[in-house]
């Protein structure tokens, strides 16, 4: 049961933001990067997600990504990423803002979203920086190769890179504007994206959070839901959808 404060800001014209982080692809299967299951091999993503790990060793950052994409190629969306994909279908002034660089959100419907660190089914050449879809699980050569001789990279924002400008701007301005803020399992430590939530809150947002722990998130969220994102979601949509029926049966 939502409590008043936010039913209230339940309206057909509510401006809801989503952001969400691994924790809504985990019960899809896919590893989180800092909790139990984060270590690969016995690396942190923090020591492979960087451009200096990349010239140092291409091949162990590939074989990282190709054990990624192939874990991922299998996945399906989960409950979680359909309550999500249901959210834009109820709400005209929805968006998504997503840190996973899964895809899931897509293959569960979701449209209007920003993969603000990029998508792991595009890699980009070193030297031309072509931008090109690639679905081959595994790869058949690691590190891949550009047909310019140079190496490919996956088009992701690594540690130590800047989003994309339009990508950072457009986010910054429905965070800024948005009236509800929901943030779906992101452990709220990676920057720019964990300070969304105070930037919604200065403004007057409620923030909602959704995540089986406690992260500094919780501190600036109006309700925090301790739960799988898989089996609260579905609940909160269908409570919104209520409300919005009450409003206008
Ligand atoms: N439902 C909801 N939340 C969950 C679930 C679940 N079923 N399972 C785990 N979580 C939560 C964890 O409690 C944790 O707070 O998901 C969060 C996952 O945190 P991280 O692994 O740190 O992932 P994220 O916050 O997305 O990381 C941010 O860091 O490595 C980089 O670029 C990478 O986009 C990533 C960024």
């Amino acid at each position: 049961m939502l409590p008043e404060s936010l039913r209230e800001r339940i309206r057909p014209e509510t401006k809801l933001v989503v952001i969400t982080g691994a924790g809504i692809s985990a019960e899809s299967g896919v590893p989180t990067f800092r909790g139990e299951d984060g270590l690969w091999r016995r690396f942190r993503a923090e020591e492979l997600a960087t451009s200096w790990a990349f010239q140092r060793d291409p091949k162990l950052v590939w074989e990282w990504y190709d054990w990624r994409r192939g874990i991922i190629s299998r996945a399906k969306p989960n409950p979680g990423h359909l309550a999500i994909a249901e959210l834009e279908r109820l709400l005209p002034n929805f968006y998504l803002i997503t840190q996973n660089v899964d895809g899931l959100h897509r293959r569960a419907g979701n449209r209007k979203l920003v993969e603000i660190h990029g998508n792991l089914w595009f890699v980009r050449c070193t030297r031309e920086g072509t931008v090109t879809e690639n679905y081959e699980v595994p790869l058949k050569e690691i590190p891949p190769r550009c047909r310019c001789g140079a190496l490919l990279r996956p088009h992701v924002v690594w540690f130590g890179e800047s989003l994309d400008p339009d990508d950072l701007r457009r986010s910054l301005e429905l965070v800024r504007n948005c009236d509800l803020l929901l943030v779906v399992g992101t452990s709220g430590v990676v920057q720019p994206v964990a300070s969304f939530p105070w930037e919604a809150k200065e403004r007057g947002a409620f923030v909602l959070e959704v995540n089986p722990q406690s992260t500094p998130i919780s501190s600036v969220a109006d309700l925090s839901l301790r739960g799988k994102a898989g089996e609260v979601l579905p609940k909160l949509v269908e409570e919104i959808r209520e409300v919005l029926l009450r409003r206008h049966p």
